[in-house]
């Protein structure tokens, strides 16, 4: 099986970046990180990768005269660095359909509750707000809505009686980071597959056996 050649976009803390580079350092994934790209400059993010030895780039959406532009300029930078999947971690821009063209299904995302509820920001405090019994978060690859494409895996977070919204985002937290390795780990064995029913609907996606 081929070595991953994965992009990472990154926007803050970089703390799901941080299990990723872990997993492959630790040899759990057979991956390269090719290059970590923050729109944001100055965030942890591209300091960890920085210390992993990882190439690192900021492109700042406000340098772009619009969202294609900017998105066509981040195409032609992960396709320059041989990216073949592209990961979402804590990238806060929601992707145009160009970029999504350029990467077609090829690119997942991971979401801090279980779609398809409280998408968008501020999702554990959603969802803590709503007074929600089971929490969570989800692994999901990209299309043109917001935590809108198909669901890849999820992990549930029982909310206890005594939660506040940070520590129940912190145990969503500790989930996160291991469902995010486990799904790369299932890309690069080949294990996943789309399927469509014939009577339409929506895609979903199937992991195969080892
Ligand atoms: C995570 O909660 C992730 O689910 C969401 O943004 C946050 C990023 O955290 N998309 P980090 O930068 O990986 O620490």
């Amino acid at each position: 099986m081929a070595t991953l050649k994965l992009g990472v976009l990154v926007s803050g803390s970089g703390t799901n970046l941080q299990a990723i580079l872990d997993a492959v350092r630790d040899g759990i994934l057979d991956a390269q990180l090719r290059i970590v790209i923050s729109n944001k400059p100055g965030v942890q993010a591209l300091e960890r990768a920085r210390i992993a030895g990882v190439p690192t780039m900021v492109l700042s959406h406000r340098d772009y005269p619009s969202r294609d532009a900017f998105d066509q300029a981040l195409v032609e930078q992960l396709q320059a660095n041989g990216v073949h999947w592209v990961v979402l971690a804590g990238f806060m821009r929601v992707l145009t359909p160009g970029f999504l063209s350029a990467f077609e299904r090829r690119v997942i995302n991971i979401h801090p509750a279980l779609l398809p509820s409280f998408p968008g920001v501020h999702a554990q405090k959603q969802a803590f707000d709503y007074g929600v019994k089971i929490a969570g978060c989800t692994v999901h690859l990209v299309d043109g809505g917001v935590d809108t494409g198909p669901i890849i895996a999820q992990r549930a977070v029982p909310v206890l009686d005594d939660d506040d919204e940070q520590r129940l985002a912190g145990r969503i937290l500790e989930q996160e980071h291991q469902v995010f390795v486990e799904v790369l780990r299932w890309i690069s064995q080949d294990r996943l597959r789309i399927v469509t029913s014939p009577e339409g609907g929506r895609p979903r996606v199937i992991l195969s056996p080892p």
